[in-house]
């Protein structure tokens, strides 16, 4: 391809034939002859100055993104060589079939330069992606969190296990439980505190006008597991060797020996000839092996309405050894659970007999035996989930 300085050469060897020009005729032609070729040399000028701006682009780019902005502006639908590919067909024809190929090899080349270029941007930057994730290998290894049981539901696993020993099985009542359960059938008189509103979280009936409950709900979430005591016992002839696990809900603010919501276990004995003592064997049986042979167990006369006579539970302090601490608030003593001999009355109830059978009945708070055990002065600390205190069980 001619460069500028001989363009300039061939325009004056040209100026100088035109002037020795025979007749108008010749002259006319020649002009035109000249004015093509030379516009075809202009032309070739063109694109040739584009092949070098567009190859010196497309090895300037740093990445593929770059590189295809490029390929946009030369090749692309109104990209340079496409339009100047487009305008061909205006040239004079004996012109067009020079100009047209040349720019075709240039489209070629420019082609051939892209993706020479995409691949080798594509293989580096795959290389870098690659670096970017890599993965230390000589890094020591990140140990797996072992996860633990919750104490409330090991504690209460070990109160099972302690009974079934016994030959007690496991049984089940609901949580949202009526009155009759609940308190009437448990002997509970009709003033009794905790029937009260402020104690006892009622189950509101919005079963609208079908509603059998007028005024107060006789629905409830469940005070206590003692209710499963009148369940089983409608549903099963004794001997009865029962423990009754589960939650029961009070409308308590939480502090450090309240919960809202929180897990007993009930137990219920019938059988004929149970007495006072089989109730005490067993509760001294049961707090041994759950606090230590060393523990000793008292009981203290107490009230329940389903159990007479009553008694509540307790176990020698595990801090001072009954010396007296600030743990026993100074007494020695903890109490843990509540206790007695089933009252005729809840017999009555279920269709008992009481002068053929007898029977007691304890209950106690899983939450409370987990602090006792472990000496952990706060319930709350039970149910925060904070994962420091949880994983030391
Ligand atoms: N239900 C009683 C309470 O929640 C605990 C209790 C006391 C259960 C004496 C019993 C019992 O079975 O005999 O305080």
């Amino acid at each position: 391809m001619a460069g500028t300085d001989e363009i300039l050469v061939l325009k004056a060897k040209i100026q100088e034939l035109l002037e020795k020009a025979e007749n108008a005729q010749v002259l006319e032609r020649l002009k035109a002859e000249i004015l093509e070729f030379i516009s075809s040399e202009e032309n070739q000028q063109a694109i040739a100055a584009l092949r070098a701006e567009f190859l010196a682009a497309i090895s300037r780019a740093k990445d593929s993104h770059t590189l295809d902005q490029v390929r946009i502006d030369a090749l692309g639908k109104s990209g340079i060589i496409t339009s100047y590919l487009g305008s061909i067909g205006k040239l004079p024809p004996p012109q067009r079939a020079f100009v047209g190929k040349t720019a075709n090899e240039i489209r070629a080349h420019i082609e051939e330069a892209l993706e020479a270029r995409r691949l080798e941007l594509a293989a580096s930057e795959l290389t870098a992606a690659i670096d970017a994730r890599a993965v230390d290998i000589t890094l020591p290894g990140r140990a797996q969190q072992m996860g633990t049981r919750h104490l409330i539901s090991r504690i209460n696993d070990e109160i099972a296990e302690i009974f079934l020993g016994l030959g007690y099985s496991v049984a089940q009542g609901p949580e949202v439980e009526t009155d009759y359960y609940n308190f009437e059938a448990l002997n509970a008189p009709p003033d009794h505190p905790s029937r009260g509103l402020a104690d006892t979280f009622y189950v509101r009936d919005l079963s609208g006008a079908a509603s059998a409950v007028a005024g107060e709900s006789d629905v409830l979430l469940r005070t206590q597991t003692s209710g499963v005591q009148v369940h089983v016992m409608e549903q099963q002839k004794p001997p009865i060797y029962i423990i009754a696990p589960g939650k029961v809900y009070r409308r308590d603010v939480a502090d450090p020996s309240h919960l809202p919501q929180f897990t007993q276990v009930e137990g219920l004995a019938v059988d004929k000839g149970i007495t006072f003592g089989d109730l005490k064997g067993t509760i001294e049986y049961f707090c041994k092996q759950m606090f230590g042979q060393d523990r000793k167990t008292r009981l203290r006369a107490h009230y329940f309405p389903f159990t007479e006579p009553s008694a509540e539970v307790d176990v020698s302090c595990g801090i001072c050894g009954g010396e007296g601490c600030r743990f026993c608030k100074g007494t020695g003593w903890l109490e843990i659970m509540g206790c007695g001999m089933v009252d005729p009355n809840v017999f009555g109830y279920v269709g008992i007999d009481p002068e053929v059978y007898s029977g007691f009945a304890f209950g106690m708070g899983v939450e409370r035996i987990a602090c006792l055990k472990y000496n952990v002065p706060d319930l709350r600390m039970l149910v925060e989930g904070d994962m420091r205190f949880l994983r030391q069980f």
